[in-house]
């Protein structure tokens, strides 16, 4: 394929993801998901909108100080005072790039920015212009683009890429429009706007219609040759389009579309986790590419099928996008060494102590639970290992509950080699630990949202509960897992404090 043929991945998850409601994460979280972006080999980082917040600026300034191989991009309005802010965030960077954008639909104009369409013009072209002087990489993008009189798009498009736009998106901002259409629309934009062959033509979808990674293809095979996307399909209200799925329809499908990416899929399901582990939201089993029983066969007849041939029932290899499966893989026999090779073939090179600490947890799982799966190990070294030593352990809980009974907990932790000691009674067992650990460790924590979801499947599998709470005026999310749900709930809210202390 020709160098015409590859589609950019542009990926929005910090920036565009995190304006998910609920979604937000600090900067340490937000280089580690742009380090495992790097890993995949997206094009394009776009790590936030450096005006909105001093925040946001040092996480811009933070990623595009580490990140070498992808471009890194921050968000502006069309003004100055957003441009700068960005470019001052992106000096560090191997591969700046500045996005600008500005409303172009007759309903943003009329009733948001109350100007007219030259006026429109003139502040695009002056942006692009101000933004072109400072980097090389710029990228325009009409908001409400797919909502917008065409004639004034292919206007504004063909003055912003005589202004040094390297870059036209065209966002499809509230999830509107629908593949034919949108199809359309970039044949459109390339038989309309003379000099389009000077940029690159994006695509920018969301998914209010549930129709935002069909609306991203018929873009490509229409021409478009940047995506932008969010890992999981995180995003604004209902999110963006899935990375990954974008991704893996491209490469399973090139017959039909004759292009490809610069992705390296076997990172996607371990970058999945990542995102879903530090933004809190789950992964539902269902979801294309990524969900749990994405490469699962139930049915008899798909089993055996599988069996003889594994194109009979299956498009994609679990393989391809570093989904491990569900194979048996260690046994309470198992040594240490077996335990380390598993680890690493699963991409978890840890040092030894965390090895150790990693192993004893694997073994104590063991002894419970018949089959330890690929899953089972992810989950332990996701809630086990830690990078900083926790201020706060759990030692023991015991429970008591049931239909007639008051929920009643004793819990026993450990904080610089001495235990405490509590025993609480709430509505439910969860409260009464969570009630219990405030009174001990002298915290007053709220409860946002509280997921359980079992990692494996079967009666003795491991759930992994996944929290959101406010602790001293902090949001946090947070997860523990474990064979018994109260156990793995207490350690979701320690995680949660000790997160917070540290
Ligand atoms: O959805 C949208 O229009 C955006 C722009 C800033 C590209 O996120
Ligand atoms: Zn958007």
């Amino acid at each position: 394929m020709s160098k015409s043929d590859k589609v950019l991945i542009f990926d929005t998850t910090l920036r565009d993801g995190e304006q998910a409601p609920g979604a937000s994460m600090n900067q340490d979280e937000k280089l580690e998901i742009a380090f495992a972006l790097e890993r995949l080999g997206v094009d394009i980082i776009e790590a936030g909108f450096p005006v909105i917040s001093d925040g946001d600026f040092a996480s811009v300034k933070n990623v595009a100080r580490n990140i070498k191989n992808s471009s890194v991009c921050g968000l502006a309005r069309s003004i100055k005072k957003d441009i700068d802010a960005a470019h001052e965030a992106l000096k560090v960077a191997k591969r700046p790039r500045i996005h600008v954008f500005l409303a172009t639909s007759k309903i943003h104009l009329e009733h948001k920015l109350k100007k007219t369409e030259d006026e429109i013009l003139k502040m695009a072209v002056d942006a692009v212009k101000y933004a072109r002087d400072r980097v090389e990489d710029v990228e325009f993008s009409p908001e409400d683009a797919s909502r917008s009189e065409k004639k004034f798009l292919y206007q504004i498009l063909e003055s912003v890429i005589d202004a040094g736009a390297t870059t036209v998106n065209i966002p499809d901002t509230v999830g509107y429009s629908v593949p034919a259409e949108y199809g359309q629309l970039i044949l459109d934009i390339k038989n309309n706007v003379p000099n389009i062959n000077k940029a690159i033509i994006s695509v920018h979808c969301h998914d209010d219609l549930g129709v935002a990674v069909a609306n991203s293809l018929a873009a490509v095979k229409n021409g478009a040759r940047q995506v932008e996307c969010t890992v999981n399909g995180i995003g604004e209200r209902a999110g963006n389009a899935s990375m990954e799925e974008v991704v893996m329809a491209i490469r399973t499908r090139s017959d039909f579309y004759g292009c490809s990416t610069g992705i390296n899929t076997k990172e996607i399901y371990k970058t999945s986790r990542l995102v879903s582990k530090l933004t809190g939201f789950v992964v539902p089993p269902n979801k294309a590419i990524v969900g749990a029983n994405a490469f699962r066969h139930e049915s008899g007849i798909h089993q055996d099928g599988i069996l003889k041939e594994r194109s009979t029932y299956e498009i994609i290899r679990g393989e391809d996008v570093g989904f491990t499966g569900t194979g048996l893989v260690l046994g309470k026999h198992s040594g240490r060494h077996a335990f380390k090779v598993r680890l690493k073939s699963l991409g978890m090179e840890l040092p030894d102590d965390q090895v150790d600490k990693a192993f004893e947890r694997f073994k104590a799982l063991a002894d419970k639970k018949k089959d330890v799966f690929d899953e089972d190990l992810i989950a332990i070294i996701e809630d086990e290992v830690k990078t900083v030593k926790p201020t706060w352990t759990l030692v023991d809980l015991i429970t008591k509950s049931g239909m007639n009974v008051t929920p009643e907990v004793k819990l026993i932790l450990e904080s610089n080699g001495k235990t405490y000691e509590k025993v609480s009674s709430g509505d439910g067992p969860v409260e009464a630990c969570y009630r219990a650990i405030d009174s001990i460790v002298n915290v007053k924590g709220e409860l946002l949202d509280y997921s359980i979801q079992s990692v494996t499947r079967g009666k003795d599998a491991l759930g992994e509960v996944t929290i959101k709470a406010k602790i001293q005026d902090k949001i946090v999310i947070s997860h523990g897992a474990s064979t018994d749900i109260i156990v793995a709930s207490a350690k979701a809210y320690l995680n949660a404090i000790n997160k917070i202390l540290i």
